[in-house]
């Protein structure tokens, strides 16, 4: 049959736990696969779908649209739930739909959707439905009766880059309380992959392994480019199986305050948003961690030595959670295992035996290097005393054998072996101290950078700039005029050649540097005289990625303005840490669009004392919009942060500069801003009094964009002045703008707030209607959207004298602020109405009852408050 192609919806099946089946039926086994084909073919057929493959217990099917979909696996999950089965065992499906583009190869359809339906159904467990959001997307309004849906939250599905929204059909009569998603079971996290083959350190591998698994700090020391990381991420990898939680890496190389470390760790996890530094962060981030036995590395920390002390409480919070840092020096933490790390091993003697000298590592990595730099390179039998003077001369040190080994491009080996031995002038045998080795190293590297010409010298200088590594287009940008070549790529070719710059695996032309290679390139820059220039420049480049990217967060790319600004991020930090005192003006350009990302991604804390700091360099007499732009940012932060003083002032100080300068429209926008701290302080009338002037100025200017904004404003003021029907009016009228402009957003919000008002008035079931629409416009993972509607449905519970569903919707919620540091439900308006008279009545039990709540998990606690 032919198969359709566009968009369509694929259908995957399979029985879960089949093997099991076998073994307990055996020959019946035969009966259940028949009887279960028949009713899957009879649903399919129903809903005129199409069989593409069939392979044991699974299906694949696909449909024309994703009603027909949505129908078929309904019609299935009945039918084998209401069926009689050989045996009277229980046949439970697992099933994924999702929609997406049919593209047919010649054996069927090909594709990375269906690659996702296939995660989608094996994420999910027997008799659940699994659908993604293009598939909910599609069904609209197109529900069969007796079916819908509820938000399962969103997931990292294996081999998939992004996570995926997933939805879980809610069937009637049906089960519909399943265990947390399979995609969850065990987490795997992206260890850094290399190009170059791992040699030696077998015996460190065993010890090391050891030690991990004995203790729950150990550092790897010694010298930049001994190969610390690479014998960390190794011995991790070897390791996967005795940590179910999952390893991790977390990059530390660019960060330069201790307190930022739990951000880090929460950033390479993918945790939910939230603020994860200092003391009440590292709370969190435990409460996060509970229970899952990982190893995180923590990589390259010698520049937080002085904060070691806050490393240490990190670990000793985390206790279930193995470290194994990497650094220069120790920490000197009272339960860190040191374990230095030495060079490779070299030959004792230059005329040792061939097969004696080629099981040397140091031999092994050069040659392996060497063979890399030159798919024609061949050993002939005589040179290889060559290379063991070169390894020896290079200490064994892997970076130095790598940097010398790219050299067979252009030099013999005996040529390689006396001008290394002379530049180095170590070729004295005997064991080195480490003082020596980064000598060896530095020495190496000078060695390697004479050789280079300048083009790709000067294109070294610059990349000490380029922390979070640089794209193409970056270099391009920066380098513009300061490299005696006209392109760019003929200054990096070399220096990829000779191993002093590595593109990133992944082929996006992006180009990283070692952290000791950026050391010696940054003592380059310096003396190069180009230092401030390009710096400036590096900071006009973000300027233009941020200006791209930052608006994108408050749209539908939401995803790809993240992943943008994630890329650069270590970039921007260090080109931020450097403006903030040399130019503060442009690392307010940079900044003040960047706050929703920090807000974003969790990193308020940071965001809040760059901006702090911003305020405190920006010059007095300087330009007022721009302070008065940092100061909403700031503002922006602090409401995140229910920092209540904060958000004041600097909301206050950024109206009275528009109002100076004249600026209606930011003026508008600065008013409304107002609104909230007023909120917060309980001065109600002053704050209907603002939300209506930002309302006029808006009106005046003609954006009934935001005017729709300020009315939002105005309801919030005028519920608290006990005026509900003129709030429900406002709130009708705003959401009717929003519907228009197909603001999501702010569409979400205001309908919410219609229904809080509703509860007020005792209006409940028009209430709950006006809830449900609303938490259908908010993502998932939106932690701080949930809680509120978590403690409006509490409300809901209270208001129809459900004391136990409601205590128990306020144990889960709770939990879930804890963990995230979302305050704002503590906010008079968001309270869970009736919680007193709830817990009165339920007496001594209520404390048994708020801890079965706790317990639940997120997508369980959600399902559970939304009556799922
Ligand atoms: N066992 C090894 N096998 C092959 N290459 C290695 C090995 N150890 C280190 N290297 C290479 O040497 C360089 C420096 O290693 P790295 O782990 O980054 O050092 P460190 O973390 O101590 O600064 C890297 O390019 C790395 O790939
Ligand atoms: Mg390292």
């Amino acid at each position: 049959m032919a198969l359709p192609a566009g968009t369509v919806t694929f259908w995957m099946t399979d029985i879960e736990r089949s093997t099991r089946l076998l073994q307990d039926l055996g020959a019946r086994y035969a009966e259940v696969l028949a009887e279960h084909h028949a009713i899957i073919r009879a649903a399919l057929r129903g809903a005129g779908g199409t069989e593409v493959d069939t392979e044991g217990d699974a299906f694949f099917c696909v449909f024309r649209t994703a009603r027909a979909a949505v129908d078929a696996a309904t019609q299935a999950q009945r039918d084998l739930t209401g069926h009689a089965w050989p045996g009277e065992v229980p046949v439970r499906v697992r099933m994924g739909l999702h929609t997406g583009e049919g593209l047919l190869g010649c054996t069927g359809y090909v594709g990375l959707d269906v690659h996702r339906t296939a995660r989608v159904a094996a994420a999910a467990h027997g008799g659940q439905v699994v659908v993604t959001a293009t598939t909910r997307a599609l069904m609209e309004d197109a529900w069969p009766p007796g079916v819908g849906y509820v938000f399962l939250g969103s997931h990292r599905l294996k081999d998939l880059d992004s996570p995926e929204l997933l939805y879980q059909l809610v069937i009637e009569g049906l089960p519909s309380r399943f265990p947390p998603l399979r995609s969850l079971e065990a987490p795997t996290y992206d260890l850094p992959s290399t190009q170059s083959s791992f040699l030696g350190r077998s015996r460190e591998v065993a010890d090391l392994a050891r030690l991990v698994e004995e203790h729950r700090l150990v550092t790897l020391t010694g010298p930049g480019g001994v190969g610390k990381t690479r014998l960390a991420v190794r011995t991790g990898a070897e390791l996967s199986a005795r940590f179910p939680g999952g390893v991790a890496f977390v990059p530390l190389a660019a960060v330069r305050d201790a307190e930022l470390v739990g951000d880090e760790v929460a950033r390479a996890l993918a945790l939910p948003v939230g603020a994860y530094s200092g003391e009440s962060g590292t709370r969190r981030l435990a409460e996060q961690l509970r229970g899952r036995r990982m190893l995180l590395i923590l990589d390259n920390v010698e520049q937080l030595l002085p904060g070691a002390a806050e490393i240490g409480r990190l670990v000793d919070a985390l206790d279930e959670v193995t470290v194994l840092t990497t650094s220069r020096a120790p920490l000197h933490l009272r339960e860190e295992q040191e374990f230095p790390v030495g060079p490779q091993d070299v030959p004792a003697d230059p005329g040792e035996p061939s097969p004696v000298l080629l099981e040397h590592a140091a031999v092994q990595q050069f040659l392996d290097r060497a063979r890399a730099a030159r798919p024609d390179f061949e050993l002939r039998p005589e040179d290889l005393p060559h290379v063991a003077r070169i390894v020896c001369a290079v200490g064994g040190i892997p970076l130095a054998v790598e940097l010398v080994a790219a050299r067979v491009r252009s030099l013999s080996l005996g040529k390689i072996a006396d001008r290394v031995g002379n530049q180095l002038g170590l070729l004295r045998g005997g064991p080195r101290d480490l003082p020596d080795r980064q000598r060896t190293l530095r020495d190496t590297l000078q060695w390697s950078y004479d050789l280079l010409d300048a083009a790709p010298r000067a294109l070294l200088a610059v990349l000490a700039a380029f922390p979070g590594g640089a794209a193409l287009e970056a270099l391009e940008s920066v380098a513009d005029g300061l490299l005696p070549c006209d392109d760019v790529l003929d200054a990096l070719d070399p220096l990829v050649e000779h191993g002093l710059l590595m593109p990133s695996v992944d082929d996006t032309d992006r180009y990283r540097t070692l952290q000791v290679v950026r050391e010696f390139a940054a003592e380059m820059l310096a003396r190069s005289g180009h230092s401030d220039e390009v710096w400036r420049r590096h900071a006009l480049w973000l300027r233009d990625v941020v200006a791209e990217a930052a608006p994108l967060l408050l749209t539908e790319q939401q995803a790809e303005g993240l992943r943008r600004l994630r890329e650069e991020y270590d970039n921007l930090r260090a080109v931020l840490d450097r403006a903030v005192v040399a130019d503060p003006e442009s690392a307010a350009e940079l900044a003040v669009p960047l706050w929703r990302y920090w807000q974003m991604r969790g990193h308020l804390a940071e965001g809040a004392d760059l901006l702090d700091r911003l305020l405190q360099g920006l010059p007095a007499d300087g330009d007022p919009a721009r302070r008065a732009a940092v100061l909403s940012a700031r503002g922006g932060i602090a409401y995140w942060q229910l920092d209540s003083a904060a958000m004041t002032a600097a909301y206050e100080e950024a109206a009275e500069l528009y109002e100076r300068i004249g600026d209606r429209e930011q003026l508008a926008e600065a008013l409304y801003n107002r609104v909230f701290p007023l909120m917060l302080a309980r001065d109600f009338t002053a704050g209907e009094r603002m939300a209506k002037r930002s309302e006029e100025l808006f009106t005046g200017l003609g954006d009934a964009h935001g005017a729709a904004r300020a009315m939002f404003g105005r309801a919030l003021a005028t519920i608290h002045l006990g005026r509900h029907e003129d709030a429900d009016d406002l709130l009708r009228r705003a959401a009717a703008t929003f519907r228009e402009r197909e603001d999501s957003y702010h569409l979400g919000w205001s309908l919410r707030m219609r229904g809080r008002n509703l509860l007020l008035l005792g209006r409940l079931a028009e209430a709950r209607e006006l809830l449900d629409e609303a938490f259908g416009h908010f993502a998932r993972d939106d932690v701080s959207a949930v809680l509120l509607f978590m403690s409006d449905y509490a409300a809901l519970a209270g208001l129809e004298r459900d004391a136990e569903r409601q205590v128990r919707i306020v144990g889960a919620m709770q939990r879930m602020q804890r963990v995230t540091g979302t305050d704002l439900v503590d906010y008079s308006m968001n309270e869970p109405l009736g919680l007193e008279e709830s817990l009165t009545a339920l007496g001594d039990r209520a404390e048994l009852i708020r801890a079965e709540g706790a317990a639940m998990d997120d997508d369980e606690a959600v399902r559970y408050a939304l009556d799922l």
